[in-house]
């Protein structure tokens, strides 16, 4: 098993794998949007014939008004089921992070789940270090509440010794006309 990070080829694989696990799905612009405005921060795992078997999709939340902390976000997260239990969550997610640290310092990540999903929070408050900052009633489309959660990145980075470096290339692209429309879109 290899996780690596993501290329634009990989981008309709993790859309497959995400139809298979999750009932949040996206369209294709949305993972190209990820995959050009930040294509250091999304990873996937894949088997020994090369089949994507899981994915990270991650982004830097830019523009947020009540927030002036750069910080990282993950957008989806799934591995399918003939490949669970065997870390490869964990380690998609401890790629994202630090790639966020790296490239964005990126002080701290949030994510969103399911009150019900039991996997996944076992997943983000005991191995991962997550705690939850906030309940949002009926975020999910069948009317589910989420847990919003965050994980500080502080312990992450002196664990690692990661320098921080936010880098410029999100700015060249940023400025690029068909990326503005898709931002647009989100
Ligand atoms: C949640 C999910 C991504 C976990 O993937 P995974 O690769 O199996 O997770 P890992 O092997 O890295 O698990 C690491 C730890 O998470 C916890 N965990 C994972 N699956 C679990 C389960 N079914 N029940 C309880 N704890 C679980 C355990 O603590 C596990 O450590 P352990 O195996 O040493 O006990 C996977 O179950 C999945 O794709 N589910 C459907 C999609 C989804 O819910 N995505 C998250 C949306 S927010």
């Amino acid at each position: 098993m290899n996780i690596r990070c993501a290329t634009p080829d990989d981008l309709m694989n993790m859309q497959h794998c995400n139809l298979l696990c999750l009932p949040e799905n996206y369209q294709m612009k949305y993972y190209f949007y990820h995959g050009l405005s930040w294509p250091q921060l999304s990873y996937v795992a894949e088997d020994h014939s090369g089949k994507i078997v899981g994915y990270v999709l991650a982004k830097i939340r830019e523009e947020d008004p009540e927030d002036s902390v750069p910080h990282g976000h993950i957008t989806s997260l799934a591995v399918k089921r003939s490949h669970r239990r065997l870390g490869l969550a964990q380690k998609l997610m401890d790629q994202a992070s630090r790639a966020m640290v790296e490239n964005f310092n990126a002080q701290y990540v949030s994510l969103h789940v399911r009150k019900s999903n039991r996997a996944a929070l076992h997943l983000y408050t005991e191995n991962l270090k997550f705690s939850i900052s906030e309940i949002e009633p009926k975020y999910y489309a069948d009317g589910e509440d989420a847990y919003a959660m965050k994980r500080d990145l502080t312990e992450f980075r002196e664990k690692y010794g990661l320098k921080s470096d936010a880098s410029v290339d999100q700015l060249e692209f940023s400025s690029s006309q068909e990326l503005q429309k898709l931002k647009n879109q989100d």
